[in-house]
């Protein structure tokens, strides 16, 4: 068994590997690992990102049905709340309705939004799907993009302070479905992969150029794709080893030498202050005095004053990660890969 130094140290290493990729390629691809695990760790390694698309099997259809579907759905979300700004949860209406009675505090539900496409064939008598939902759920006071989806004359107007309403774009959005002949040259082989235009919405909506998404449940890797597209960065995983490859192919980036045993590690949930402290000093945080406050932790102290507290990272506005600016000049392939 390791120790916790031994475990700070490596979760370090884990971290420099993953920022270095970033800054290499723009893009991580952890190894295989179940979504879950991967939030935990990335909130082990005080990772934090604007957006988290999460985007699972949807409890009918392919990839099967289980039976914990809420409770499972509801502890991913927890755990992204203190991962990302943004969140933006995938499913078909009637199975994402209970999830409006479900929203973990402080998540915000910030709109339902609708992805309409025609395309679709008919394969039952009766209704022929022609939707899918997407929540779009955020932390209090995350900010909203609206001006990324101006024209030119409206930023104009916009930069000049002369807009005095901005229109925001509407909650339904139009794309066809990526079959047959329809999106042909982006078409994986993935059986639900989203459109890149689909996509790229909500990346626009929750972020800015330069910011860093994360995809938990990626499939074939359309989110990174969209948010290279977009000037953004970001980490994604799968938990099939075949969609990891189909992700890398796509990409034309490799995945991380991370092993299964590293993407288990967290930092224990009941800790002293002074070892997270100790913690981000390891992983190169700046801590902001003013943000250490007991009443801004939400932290509880015992008679003797020691502290234990919910270990989260959510608070990471100067400790998390902040990608740098895309602009800056990357070093493609010039890098070799370390492991972990
Ligand atoms: C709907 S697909 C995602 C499609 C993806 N957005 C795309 O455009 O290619 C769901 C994906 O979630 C993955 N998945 C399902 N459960 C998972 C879990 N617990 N952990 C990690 N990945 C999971 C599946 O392997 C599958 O690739």
């Amino acid at each position: 068994m390791i120790n916790l130094n031994e475990e700070k140290k490596i979760l370090a290493k884990a971290r420099a590997v993953v920022l270095a990729e970033l800054d290499r390629s723009g893009t991580a691809i952890l190894p295989p690992c179940d979504a879950e695990k991967t939030l935990t760790f990335l909130l082990a390694l005080g990772i934090h990102a604007r957006v988290t698309i999460l985007d699972p099997w949807y409890n009918k259809g392919v990839g099967g049905v289980r039976s914990d579907y809420i409770p499972y759905i509801v502890g991913i979300l927890e755990k992204t709340k203190d991962v990302s700004d943004h969140l933006f949860l995938w499913g078909f209406p009637e199975i994402l309705a209970p999830f409006i009675e479900r929203i973990p505090k402080p998540l915000e539900l910030i709109c339902w939004l609708t992805w309409y496409f025609k395309n679709n064939p008919s394969v039952i008598r009766g209704w022929r799907s022609a939707q899918m939902t997407c929540l779009h759920l955020a932390n209090p006071k995350a900010p909203l993009n609206v001006q990324n989806f101006l024209n030119e004359a409206q930023l104009k107007m916009f930069k000049e302070g002369k807009l005095r309403y901005i229109p925001g774009p509407p909650s339904v959005l139009e794309e066809s479905l990526l079959i047959g002949f329809i999106g042909r040259n982006e078409q994986t082989g993935h059986p639900a992969q989203k459109p890149l235009r689909v996509i790229e919405k909500l990346l626009l909506m929750g972020s800015k150029e330069g910011e860093l998404i994360i995809d938990p449940m990626s499939g074939s890797g359309t989110t990174a794709d969209a948010a290279r597209r977009l000037g953004r960065f970001s980490i994604i995983c799968d938990h099939s080893e075949e969609f990891t490859c189909l992700a890398e192919k796509r990409l034309g980036v490799s995945r991380l030498d991370i092993s299964p045993e590293v993407m288990s590690l967290s930092f224990p949930i009941k800790c002293h202050l002074n070892k997270i402290e100790e913690f981000r000093a390891i992983c190169g945080y700046t801590f902001n005095s003013k943000d250490s406050t007991d009443s801004h932790r939400n932290i509880n102290r015992n008679s003797k004053g020691q502290v234990s507290l919910p270990f989260t990272l959510s608070d990471a506005g100067n400790g998390a990660y902040k990608v740098p600016s895309l602009k800056a000049k990357r070093r493609k392939g010039t890098m070799a890969k370390a492991s972990v």
